[in-house]
């Protein structure tokens, strides 16, 4: 289930708002500017799937969102763990530099085909952390700060919405408020 915690930006021991009610999730998200769906989850992926593999499976609901936003690139990505010092060393690296706080000029639209990750949507002098899970959509609007958070055991399988090839780099803020605020493991770990 997804969860949204939301606090003030300087203070992570205030929750404001905590909740797994995906109709509340959606409002509260509506008010930055944030698209937020629930699609039904295909079971029967591959454990790697490739990109067309996953875009088959969603097909009617990914050509949705590329009509409707205007999307021209699409594809799917997994990260699967293996037992490798390798693939560690390649975890560790990919979660660590979306941890920095950024924007896109691009917006940053994302379907959890499989596992979970963490968008923090720095916003309104507040924090709003979503955990996604598989069957959530999330849209980050271009220029929203934001970080995200794919923990120390990144296991996912994420669909990539883009309008043109190199919207989708990151611009750094050069803040880091990752290091305050509970991660992926924390928020995770704590759910009832
Ligand atoms: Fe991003």
């Amino acid at each position: 289930m997804t969860l949204l915690t939301i606090w003030p930006d300087d203070d992570p021991a205030t929750v404001l708002t905590r909740t797994e009610d995906g109709e509340t999730i959606a409002d509260e998200l509506k008010q930055l500017g944030v698209r937020f769906e629930r699609w039904p989850v295909v079971e029967n992926l591959p454990a790697a799937p490739t990109s067309e593999e996953v875009l088959a499976a969603y097909e009617p609901y990914v050509a949705r969102v590329v009509e409707n936003e205007g999307y021209l690139l699409v594809d799917a990505l997994h990260m699967t763990p293996e037992d490798t010092e390798e693939w560690r060393t390649k975890a560790a690296e990919a979660r660590q530099k979306f941890l920095n706080e950024h924007t896109h000029d691009d917006d940053e639209d994302r379907f959890f085909a499989r596992g979970a990750g963490v968008f923090y949507l720095h916003a309104n002098d507040k924090v709003h952390a979503v955990l996604c899970e598989a069957g959530d959509l999330l849209s980050v609007p271009a220029n929203t700060t934001h970080w995200f958070d794919m923990g120390t055991r990144p296991d996912y399988v994420a669909i990539r919405f883009f309008h043109d090839e190199d919207g989708w780099v990151g611009n750094f803020t050069g803040a880091r408020p990752a290091d305050i605020f509970p991660d992926f493991d924390t928020l995770s770990a704590g759910r009832g």
